[in-house]
């Protein structure tokens, strides 16, 4: 293992996304030392009522585009280091629209990485298992550090293109760099568009949820806790230049998830429709994260899938103030492509 590398001014991009906001909280909660400072360009999908709340001594948001050179001038000198999650994150939209995928996934994982070089500031990137393509249903493996990279989408591709930019400058530029690739998340904050939160938010509002395809595509859940608790572990004890993969056992196919979540809201397992599936759709994602768990000794603890998912619904149930000015744009997005 590596000598521990002990952070207390860090930068987390996209902290008013999903991801990111769950480790803010994460960092709040269990590192009273650190001060975070989000930046955030609050895009359809950031919400500044996600670390509303957080003590004002340990947080603190910079609304900014992460492609602002100049802004990143003024922001990254007295940080020790930036932990990467902003992002356009959602393949629907990027199938519809790829360009802001390669502006902020490509380009700003760019200037960020010339910020961390100019200012000789450790980072952490936070990526996708997605950059591995897919896996048959019937393909006993998973993924490793070692599978070859062969994404899919636009989305998929421009997020293997910014993990080779951040390979390129550690190995180059010796920046102090260290990769994490993870599962699908589920979990407090997830913005509307995304399967769970969408189905949970179509049952309340009496819309029945709509599955894509067969149903039959596997996806490796993992709560989001787990993957902030994951970051955390290899920002601090991770070796420079290495890439960890980040799951918890959690794989199950979308039509399991989606009677998982009519069971628990009291509907029958049928009350769903089947719409057009998504040009391209990955059929399955597994990971294997021996190298994570054996190397730093972490271990994911809220494995219990259908606990966790019930803990989701109660969320939303209690957050309709947090969604609804999402929901409608939305759907109507979907339907325009049958979806
Ligand atoms: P999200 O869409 O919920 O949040 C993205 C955040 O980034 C938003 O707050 C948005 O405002 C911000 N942002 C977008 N463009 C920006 C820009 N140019 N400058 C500054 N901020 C910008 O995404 P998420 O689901 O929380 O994903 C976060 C990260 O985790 C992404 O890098 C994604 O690839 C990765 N990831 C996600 C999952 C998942 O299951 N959601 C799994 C593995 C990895
Ligand atoms: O694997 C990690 C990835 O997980 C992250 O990199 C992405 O940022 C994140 O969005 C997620 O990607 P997916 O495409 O797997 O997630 P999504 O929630 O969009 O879809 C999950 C599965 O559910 C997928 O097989 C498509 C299907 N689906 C999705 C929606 C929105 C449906 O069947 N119906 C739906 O309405």
């Amino acid at each position: 293992m590596a000598e521990t590398f002990e952070p207390t001014n860090i930068i987390v991009t996209g902290g008013c996304g999903f991801i990111g906001s769950n480790f803010v909280h994460h960092v709040v909660n269990n590192h009273p030392g650190v001060h975070v400072t989000v930046l955030d360009k609050l895009t359809y999908a950031g919400n500044p009522e996600n670390i509303a709340g957080l003590p004002a001594d340990r947080v603190e948001l910079v609304v900014g585009d992460i492609c602002d050179a100049e802004l990143l001038d003024r922001i990254v000198p007295g940080h020790d280091a930036i932990v990467h999650y902003a992002a356009e994150s959602h393949n629907d939209n990027s199938i519809a629209d790829p360009e802001p995928f390669v502006q902020t996934n490509v380009v700003g994982t760019f200037r960020l990485l010339e910020a961390a070089r100019k200012y000789d500031v450790r980072y952490h990137h936070v990526s996708t298992d997605e950059v591995y393509g897919d896996l048959a249903l019937d393909d006993p493996a998973r993924f490793t550090e070692e599978t070859p990279y062969r994404p899919s989408s636009p989305y998929s591709s421009s997020k293997a293109s910014s993990d080779m930019l951040v390979r390129a400058w550690h190995r180059t530029y010796g920046i102090r760099a260290t990769i994490s690739n993870c599962s699908n998340n589920y979990g407090p904050y997830q913005h509307v568009e995304k399967f769970i939160p969408r189905q949970i938010t179509n049952i309340i509002d009496g819309i029945r949820p709509k599955l894509y395809g067969d149903g039959k595509n596997v996806r490796d859940w993992i709560h989001t806790e787990d993957h902030s608790s994951a970051v955390w572990t290899i920002l601090t004890k991770g070796r420079l230049g290495e890439t960890y993969l980040i799951g918890a056992d959690g794989e199950k196919d979308n039509i399991s998830v989606l009677r998982a979540i009519l069971r628990a809201m009291g509907q029958p397992e049928d009350a769903f429709d089947w719409v057009r599936d998504r040009p391209g759709h990955d059929r399955r994602y597994a990971i294997d994260s021996t190298k994570l768990r054996r190397e730093l000794g972490w271990q994911p603890q809220h494995t219990d899938f259908e606990s966790g998912l019930e803990a989701t619904i109660a969320w939303y149930r209690d957050h309709e103030a947090w969604w609804r000015p999402a929901k409608a744009e939305t759907e109507a997005k979907y339907a325009k492509q049958g979806q």
